[in-house]
């Protein structure tokens, strides 16, 4: 069996803070879109994004289409105690006698990853997680996603991310949410 190309873009490529930063309304653009959120949401979380880019390990990779537009990102960065969604993800752990030892350390956690809906299906998201993840520091990593059925669910499967909490209540968000993970590095195709 062949493996299957990579999709071909004009530039898939990483992105420096100062590179984000000067795309970060296109970016955000990308990300209530293909979540389909209130546009307000984008500027809720400009600051949010801005902050998470100086945490340590922190790493975007963006894609870029022949008009050189943003049309994908994905970023994370390592996750340590103190920040909100370590400690939500712990709290979930311990009361649902998960290993939170073991899955808390040297973690890499992929907090945003988002194509925009007419540059779906083609295997561009995948290429951008999987370039973010080739150059990511820790030994795993770990996400949320709101509970499935979606394209998302497809992609972390694929990849080979498991279970580590479902159903997860987050602060905040009424959504039931599953937080996923997997070692790494990730096997090539
Ligand atoms: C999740 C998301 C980033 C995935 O990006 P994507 O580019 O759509 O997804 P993939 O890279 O998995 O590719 C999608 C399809 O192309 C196919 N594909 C993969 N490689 C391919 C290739 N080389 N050539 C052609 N098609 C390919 C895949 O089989 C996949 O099919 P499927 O979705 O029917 O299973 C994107 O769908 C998105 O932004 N969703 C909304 C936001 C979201 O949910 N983000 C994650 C929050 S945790």
């Amino acid at each position: 069996m062949t493996a299957a190309p990579s999709p071909s873009f004009d530039r898939i490529t990483e992105l420096t803070t100062d590179q984000l930063r000067a795309r970060l309304p296109e970016a955000l653009q990308i990300y209530v879109t293909a979540m389909n959120y209130p546009p307000a949401t984008a500027q809720q979380r400009a600051p949010m994004w801005s902050a998470h880019m100086l945490r340590a390990g922190w790493r975007c990779i963006g894609a870029f289409n022949d008009h050189d537009e943003l049309v994908g990102l994905g970023y994370g960065y390592l996750g340590a105690p103190g920040q909100w969604w370590h400690e939500q993800v712990r709290r979930g752990l311990l009361s649902s006698g998960g290993d939170a030892e073991a899955w808390l350390d040297e973690y890499f956690e992929l907090t945003e990853l988002h194509v925009y809906p007419g540059s779906q299906g083609v295997g561009l998201g995948e290429e951008i997680l999987r370039r973010l993840l080739a150059g990511a520091q820790g030994s795993k990593v770990l996400l949320s996603t709101p509970e499935g059925p979606t394209r998302a669910w497809r992609l972390y499967r694929r990849v080979g991310f498991g279970d580590v909490l479902r159903n997860y209540r987050f602060t905040g968000d009424p959504r039931p949410f599953a937080v996923l993970g997997r070692s790494l590095p990730l096997e090539p195709r």
